[in-house]
């Protein structure tokens, strides 16, 4: 088989991070977790201030395979930070600036040259690799995906409501459908996969499936 790529965008929470691995995982795949950048440079953003923007050179995000893919940030584990309330308010605004896009889309280009990468974000079909082989736009309601989301965040300790969180996915997906550079959107020949009534084995089957008949 050839090795091809996989981009997978979609609005927050509607199940590409699950996925993604999976599909990853079951092609011998290399699976990049681009949301999970944008988090790290926000975490940075809260801890030193705006002058990091300017300074990106110096930022160095690495994911450690294996033992649940670790995100490393500057040589720091941050896997668990990078999921916290302050991080996940402010990533959406972090991400528009122009420096931190343009940093991070060449830092995930260069990660896919080789292909046999599943990659997931927001522009990944439009902006990081328009070539990927095959291009997924997955969706679901936002009632069923404050729900999938509310699971992991009890499983984390968090007492955030669902109310809450339906609040803050739907503005993180404001501020990405709406921001200037790259915004959410679903490139013209990516396949719809709305998740709202699929099971996980579902979703990644029809992924997998398409996938084959591209290799
Ligand atoms: O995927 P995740 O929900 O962890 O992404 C966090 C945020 O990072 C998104 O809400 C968005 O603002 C930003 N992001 C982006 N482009 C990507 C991936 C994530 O702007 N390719």
């Amino acid at each position: 088989d050839k090795k091809i790529n996989i981009a997978i965008d979609g609005p927050a929470a509607a199940g590409k991070s699950t996925i993604s691995r999976r599909v990853a995982e079951k092609l011998g795949y290399i699976y990049i977790d681009t949301g999970a950048m944008y988090r790290a440079v926000t975490l940075l953003y809260i801890e030193k201030g705006k002058d990091i923007i300017d300074s990106l050179e110096d930022v160095e995000i690495t994911f450690k395979r294996g033992d649940g893919n670790r995100v490393l940030l500057n040589q720091r584990d941050v896997t668990e930070e990078i999921r916290s309330e302050a991080v996940t308010s402010k990533v959406s605004e972090i991400s528009s600036f122009e420096s931190v896009r343009n940093y991070l889309v060449s830092m995930q280009q260069k990660l896919g040259q080789e292909r046999g990468v599943v990659m997931d974000g927001r522009d990944i079909g439009t902006t990081v690799l328009p070539e990927a082989e095959l291009k997924i736009f997955m969706q679901a309601s936002p009632r069923v995906r404050a729900a999938r989301r509310l699971i992991e965040e009890k499983d984390r300790g968090s007492d955030i409501d669902i109310e809450q969180l339906t609040a803050q996915i739907i503005k993180r997906d404001e501020l990405d459908m709406n921001r200037e550079i790259s915004p959410l959107v679903k490139a013209e020949d990516a396949v719809l996969l709305d998740t709202t009534e699929m099971t996980i084995d579902e979703a990644e089957n029809f992924i997998l499936e398409i996938a084959q008949n591209k290799m």
